[in-house]
């Protein structure tokens, strides 16, 4: 959360900043704010709110300078106002810097810089390192450079800066632990940064993914030198970025999250393209074949992620249990990490993040690690840190997803878990050479699915209409559509801030029907399937209580069509590929309540994207 830019280079700073900035808004919109240095000052625009309000609050782009940072905030310490936004200044106003991360000792450091007579504005934990690093170095009389690495040493957190310093518009100090951060390298002594990538795209292409407490000086004429916060020098591995601009644009939609909802068809045809073959009957996945005997012996999976990423991670469990006969837990990552989980060798922990940057999920595989477990990432961004941090993994190929509420990554997540599943099935001899084609099949049909489910949309719009001003919303499943269900409750509730809750079909009655009145809508996953016909015995209790039943039923059902108030065709698949269905009119209906209620679909409130904190 938070997202950070900056540019060091000969045009002017200002509408790179701002460009980056809206690209980065996807991890936090509280406020925004920009720095820049011209003439040997220091000119400083922030307030709460967008980036369009700070281009607002700034005006006419009088802000020349061809060395800035600039910041977009989900906050932390201190409330979203104009005060806290960064950049925040030195003591002295030297230096600026922008931070992404939470600096955990920052009350100590505090009091000890007051204690010495320095004076803070505002009550981030930014601030606080701004103070530090102008004090080590007058009192070291060292570089910028020194002086940011030796205050790292200080401090207890997760960090991404970057610095600048009113006295030196040739240089740009950067530094990472735990917070993500990606150096762009242009010509002439060009340099960008960003929190991700996206900032950086439409200059260069060669970008050095920093890694956890490494300090880099960017420097017009010496370039770039990379040192650890020990102070041992590394040589920077620069890559080559794999990512295209059009990505990026809305194309046409007037929002992310439609947009990514209907790249579903392509992005889930993306994920599989090269991994499974109808020829052969085969899945590949290279991730699994280079540790090939691990998954052969695992004795048990531990899957971990949050959000959407656990729900995916639930659907998990039952391809793997089903399909691959290995034992699954599914776990919140942040409650993971800070139990004692018993984790053995033979243990392989599948950790599930679109971002590959949430502080959680990472958190969770540093534990596993520790503990000898084998680690297997499926992420979305590519390079990014879980990707990394993990011992192999599994791109899910979705593209950027930049609407808050996670769609297409959910379906790609998915849809990885099942070529997985697939995938050990084979080399543990746990399913016949019939269900896999059959599967194969399907997988390869998936897009055309997809597809005719997005045609639903007309209908999911009308039923939107109906259920707008619905205070509450409950969702069943069953199996494997158990949970699409949770996911559908969260896709309302965040963004369209309607309580919804999602349960197994069957829980209701253990306490869930007693909210169940006419008031009350009820979103049921009715496919064809093992579980059919109790859903459909489910769907009758609530019918008995007069609840508004909305039924995602297969194509051509005609029992559930005499009981529901609603119902919403989808192509029939096979049961382990309904979750993947199912979840299409869900997410429309999540989009379309939201807009009728006039929310920000794309940047709903208090969320962020990428949680790269606690
Ligand atoms: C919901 C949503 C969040 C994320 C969660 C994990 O729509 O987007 O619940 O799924 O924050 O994020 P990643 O997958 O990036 O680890």
């Amino acid at each position: 959360m938070c997202g950070i830019v900056a540019y060091l280079g000969r045009e002017d700073a200002y509408p790179v900043l701002i460009k980056g900035l809206k690209r980065l808004e996807y991890r936090g919109y509280d406020s925004a704010g920009v720095a820049l240095l011209n003439d040997g000052e220091i000119s400083l625009h922030k307030c709460k709110g967008k980036v369009s309000d700070l281009e607002s609050h700034v005006g006419v782009p009088n802000v020349a300078g061809s060395v800035g940072i600039g910041h977009t905030r989900w906050a932390t310490h201190g409330p979203p106002n104009d005060v806290n936004a960064h950049p925040h200044l030195s003591g002295k106003g030297d230096l600026a810097i922008i931070h992404n991360g939470i600096i955990e000792n920052y009350n100590t450091l505090k009091e000890e810089l007051i204690n010495r007579g320095h004076h803070f504005e505002s009550e981030t934990d930014t601030e606080v390192l701004a103070h530090l690093i102008e004090e080590v170095r007058s009192n070291t009389d060292t570089s910028l450079f020194e002086a940011v690495r030796i205050s790292l040493n200080e401090v207890v957190g997760a960090y991404a800066i970057v610095v600048m310093d009113k006295n030196n518009p040739d240089q740009l100090i950067a530094a990472k632990k735990s917070s993500p951060l990606v150096i762009g390298i242009g010509e002439d002594g060009t340099y960008y940064v960003g929190s991700d990538a996206t900032p950086i795209v439409e200059y260069t292409k060669n970008v050095v993914y920093m890694e956890d407490e490494e300090v880099a000086l960017l420097d017009r004429t010496k370039g770039l030198k990379i040192v650890t916060i020990q102070n041992r020098e590394k040589t920077p591995y620069i890559q080559e970025l794999e990512l295209h601009l059009e990505a990026l644009e809305k194309g046409g939609y007037d929002y992310f999250m439609l947009k990514e909802i209907y790249e579903q068809p392509r992005s889930i045809r993306d994920c599989f393209r090269g991994r499974i073959s109808l020829q052969k009957g085969m899945v590949r996945l290279s991730g699994i074949e280079v540790h090939e005997e691990k998954w052969i012996n695992a004795k048990r999976i531990i899957i971990v992620g949050c959000g959407t990423s656990w729900h995916a991670g639930l659907v998990g469990e039952y391809l793997f249990e089903d399909l691959a006969r290995i034992p699954v837990e599914v776990e919140y990552a942040s409650e993971f990490r800070y139990r004692n989980p018993v984790i053995n060798s033979d243990d392989i922990v599948i950790a599930i993040s679109q971002s590959g940057e949430t502080a959680d999920t990472l958190a969770a595989i540093q534990l596993a690690k520790s503990k000898g477990a084998h680690i297997f990432g499926v992420c979305n961004v590519v390079g990014s840190t879980i990707s990394r941090e993990t011992d192999s993994g599994c791109y899910t190929h979705a593209g950027p997803e930049i609407g808050v509420a996670s769609t297409k990554a959910f379906t790609a997540q998915v849809t990885v878990l099942t070529l997985m599943a697939l995938a050990v099935a084979q080399k543990r001899n746990a399913i016949s050479a019939e269900r896999l084609h059959r599967l194969i099949v399907e997988i390869s049909s998936l897009p055309d699915k997809v597809q005719t489910a997005l045609e639903s949309n007309k209908m999911v719009e009308h039923i939107s209409g109906i259920y707008k001003d619905a205070r509450n919303a409950l969702y069943l499943g069953r199996g494997y559509t158990f949970p699409v269900a949770l996911e559908g409750a969260l896709k309302l509730k965040e963004i369209s801030y309607i309580h919804a809750e999602g349960y197994p079909a069957a829980e209701m009655k253990h306490g869930p029907i007693a909210l169940i009145d006419e008031e009350m809508p009820v979103f049921v996953i009715a496919t064809h399937g093992q579980s059919y016909e109790k859903v459909v015995s489910n769907i009758q209790e609530v019918k008995a209580r007069k609840g508004k039943i909305i039924a995602i039923v297969t194509a051509g059902e005609q029992h559930v069509l005499t009981l529901a108030d609603h119902i919403i065709e989808i192509p029939k698949t096979d049961d382990a590929l309904v979750p993947i269905v199912s979840v299409i009119p869900l997410q429309l209906l999540s989009y379309h309540i939201a807009l009728m209620r006039g929310c920000n679909v794309d940047q709903p409130r208090n969320l962020a994207k990428s949680v790269t904190v606690e």
